[in-house]
């Protein structure tokens, strides 16, 4: 997500919102710089399912919770920890999507190039360590588009430190580009694979497995989110994922390879960048790109509300339903490969528990049901979309992580219904010999829908009331809640 951790530019985007009043509204992201896996063997891909031990299928029901290991590198915070696998397990949910990196900054993995914290490693071996004890597969990510916790910015200034007078290597233009070289540097693209090879090549300290031996990992994704100013072809990425995808399967051919992208379509064959929100689009090709060898499953992310800022919910809803129908049918039409919703999220005002509070969370749960149900519908049709993962788990007392999209479940009552009863339908189509029997699709299975006795709603068609726009006297007092929250 790209807003994480920077609650600022959220606060900016509001202000900006109620600025322009009811005008077009402009997209926060312009303008600124900037089942189980225990005994599960390896999971594979068999067509458009998952299959783990190269015949059983496995659907994911999962979260996010980048937190993870930087948390479980403080053995006095370790509980949190345990206490998110101990609800993700008791919700059902089979997938955690982390990161496995930290570049540079205050609490890195990688201080620089090559030098790795211990601590920080430990941390990332308690966190697959208690994934296999709690049954839950990983979806570990291995640096950033953006720059919280280093990610491309941190990579091309270590090149750029360690350059000499005559290395032309950096093809730096303007300020918005140059993070973008770290597409293109032979440096960088060398400080990147190192990394990959240290991470892959990891023994446990706790197990005492080596991370591409352990069949917790469920896949590993080349970079969150990857977008690129410098060349908005896609072809700079293209060249990157082509090199990088087989790069991780010449060390690693146990586990499955993915990009991270959110799924903007570009300028390549078959792409149709109408379809982006506001029609941009951000130097990647969804079809194009997850062609590439080595890349065995395809992601989108969703964040209607961040996307298409100021809309009503009913024309979130459509662009929900558009954007979701559009990459399942372009997967099964032209990469033929599985594809999970890897984030999604609405932002939830939760600081009163005023009627604004309470429409908020049912907007916020029905938008919860709605991409679980589009979930469902496909993994129990055969179609592509086998799973996803919400952004973001938290826990009780961690405040300080709280971005708006979080979901605490022991504290999300009906949230946490939804994504039981999820997780429950996927786990019945779990396991499954592909062989001898292709889908359970009954009828009675498809009319069964999480989302159908949400309070918000009774018909999962009918999008819930539009929010009104808030008042001017209401965004002050929002205003002022929302900033004694944050600074
Ligand atoms: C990528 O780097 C090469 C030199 O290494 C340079 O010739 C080329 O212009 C760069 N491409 C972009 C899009 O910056
Ligand atoms: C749905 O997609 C089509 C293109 O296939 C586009 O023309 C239309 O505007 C989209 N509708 C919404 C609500 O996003
Ligand atoms: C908001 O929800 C809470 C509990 O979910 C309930 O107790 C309260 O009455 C609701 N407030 C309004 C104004 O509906
Ligand atoms: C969850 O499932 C139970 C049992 O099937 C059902 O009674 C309940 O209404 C469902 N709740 C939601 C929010 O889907």
């Amino acid at each position: 997500m790209v807003i994480l951790i920077r609650p600022r530019l959220l606060l900016a985007t509001i202000i900006n919102l109620f600025l322009t009043s009811a005008a077009v509204p402009v997209p926060p992201w312009l303008g600124h710089d900037e089942k189980r896996s225990g005994g599960g063997g390896f999971v594979g891909v068999d067509g458009m399912q998952f299959v783990a031990n190269d015949r059983t299928t496995v659907y994911l029901s999962g979260f996010n919770a980048y937190w993870l290991m930087t948390t479980a590198s403080d053995p006095a915070q370790r509980a949190k920890v345990l206490a998110a696998f101990r609800q993700a397990s008791a919700h059902g949910l089979n997938l955690a999507r982390t990161w496995a990196f930290s570049d540079g900054g205050d609490k890195p993995l990688q201080s620089s190039p090559g030098v790795y914290d211990e601590a920080m490693f430990k941390g990332l071996d308690f966190v697959v360590a208690q994934a296999r004890r709690h049954g839950v597969y990983l979806l570990l990510c291995l640096t950033n588009n953006f720059h919280d916790f280093g990610g491309k910015r941190q990579y091309v200034q270590w090149a750029r430190d360690a350059a000499d007078d005559d290395d032309d290597d950096l093809v730096i233009t303007t300020a918005a580009a140059a993070d973008d070289d770290f597409f293109n540097s032979t440096v960088v693209k060398g400080y990147y694979k190192n990394h990959v090879k240290t991470v892959l090549t990891r023994v446990n300290t706790f197990t005492g497995v080596a991370y591409k031996d352990d069949p917790t990992i469920f896949a590993w994704e080349l970079m969150n989110e990857p977008r690129c100013d410098a060349d908005p072809t896609g072809a700079m990425v293209q060249a990157w994922v082509e090199e990088m995808a087989p790069y991780v399967k010449s060390i690693d051919s146990n586990h499955l390879v993915t990009v991270g992208l959110e799924g903007f379509y570009g300028l390549g064959l078959h792409e149709s960048k109408a379809l982006n929100p506001w029609a941009i689009y951000y130097g990647t090709n969804y079809i194009d790109t997850h062609r590439a060898q080595g890349v065995d499953l395809a992601t989108i992310h969703l964040y209607p509300d961040l996307w298409l800022w100021g809309a009503t919910p009913a024309q979130q809803a459509a662009f929900f339903r558009n954007w979701t129908a559009a990459h399942a049918r372009d997967t099964q039409r032209y990469l033929r490969m599985p594809l999970l919703v890897t984030e999604y999220g609405k932002f939830l005002l939760r600081w009163d528990q005023d009627q604004g509070a309470n429409r908020s969370q049912r907007e916020r749960d029905y938008f919860l049901a709605m991409v679980l149900d589009a979930i469902y519908d496909s993994a129990s049709n055969g179609g592509p979309l086998v799973g996803g993962a919400f952004w973001q788990l938290l826990d009780d007392g961690m405040d300080a992580l709280r971005d708006g999209y979080e979901i605490i479940l022991p504290q999300d009552r009906q949230a946490a219904t939804i994504i039981r009863n999820h997780s429950r339908q996927l786990a019945q189509l779990n396991g499954q010999d592909r062989r001898r029997r292709r889908y359970r699709s009954t009828s009675r299975d498809r009319k069964i829908r999480v989302g159908s006795s949400s309070s918000s709603a009774g018909d999962a068609d009918t999008p819930p009331p539009r929010f009104p726009l808030i008042s001017l006297a209401r965004f002050v007092s929002v205003f002022r809640q929302i900033s004694s929250f944050f600074f």
